[in-house]
């Protein structure tokens, strides 16, 4: 079996042309979405990652502010702008990239963004949402994966889900979310014995654990969907955490590294931003 791509950069871009033609709406009637990224310090991966999100509201013609600071900034300077960033009114989104510096606790930065602005879904109280199946934002990484699946019409209910990695940005709230759609979910980790024998179960395999080319064609049952969350940076290039070209011989559907999950992530995050604005503005 050779299995079918999941094209992430190809659903992305279309949800991207929805969410676009409806932020052309919501600026008609005199409302613009506003995002802020707070970016601290200069980790390379992170700088990265705010330019693409950056420039993805720049494309999707939502208002964005990007707050840069050295990682001198101390715990409380961060957690008083975060605070205007509560109160302004042109912000309907705050999202503080990780990792932060250590002497920064990033709990308390988290938990200092307004739930109604938590556009990230990192607040305790929109994670205790997702896990009791009540409205909320949900983490842009797992909620992108969800998108895919309903894109591709591929069936949840039923299914054992096997996710390898417990995050609390990918794999716990991707167990939510499976949970929720009557999957059987398995998570492992690191401490996870005989791991093989489990992903060797799932009808659906979430790979999640930023190790290149981890899960080999021995740990997929023929058949299955494989979703590999990884961005791994080799000399070589970027690679997930699936060793793609032997499982792809044989899963039935596969996401690649790059333009599978990754377009997704930024996606979802414009999409809880106009979410975010529309409950904001009533
Ligand atoms: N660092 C890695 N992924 C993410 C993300 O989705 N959001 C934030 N805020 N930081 C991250």
């Amino acid at each position: 079996m050779v299995a079918t791509l999941i094209d992430g950069k190809a659903i992305a871009k279309a949800t991207r042309g929805r969410i676009k033609e409806e932020v052309t709406q919501m600026k008609a009637a005199g409302i613009t979405p506003g995002l802020a990224v707070i970016l601290v310090g200069e980790n390379p991966a992170s700088i990265t990652y705010v330019r693409s999100k950056e420039r993805a509201c720049e494309q999707a013609g939502i208002y964005s502010r990007v707050i840069r600071h050295p990682a001198t900034i101390t715990e409380a300077e961060l957690l008083q702008e975060i605070q205007q960033l509560n109160e302004d009114p042109s912000i309907h989104g705050i999202l503080v990239q990780l990792p932060l510096p250590p002497h920064i606790s990033e709990d308390l930065v988290i938990e200092a963004i307004r739930v109604e602005k938590d556009v990230d879904g990192f607040h305790p109280i929109n994670t205790g949402n997702l896990v009791v199946g009540k409205p909320g934002f949900v983490p842009c990484t797992p909620a992108g994966i969800m998108v895919m699946l309903e894109e591709m019409k591929i069936p949840i209910a039923g299914k054992h889900a096997v996710i390898v990695g417990r995050s609390n940005i990918v794999g716990k709230p991707m167990a939510s979310l499976l949970l929720n759609q009557n999957a059987t979910v398995t998570i492992c980790h690191s401490k996870t014995v005989e791991l093989g024998e489990i992903t060797r179960q799932a009808d659906i395999l979430v790979a999640a654990v930023g190790k290149p080319n981890f899960i080999s064609k021995a740990e997929v049952k023929p058949g299955a969907v494989v979703i590999d969350v990884g961005i791994n940076r080799l000399p070589e290039g970027l690679v997930g955490d699936v060793n793609f070209e032997e499982v792809k011989e044989v899963a039935s559907y596969i996401t690649p590294v790059p333009g599978g999950v990754g377009p997704m992530t930024i996606t979802m995050l414009l999409e809880n931003t106009i979410q975010a604005c529309k409950q904001l503005q009533g």
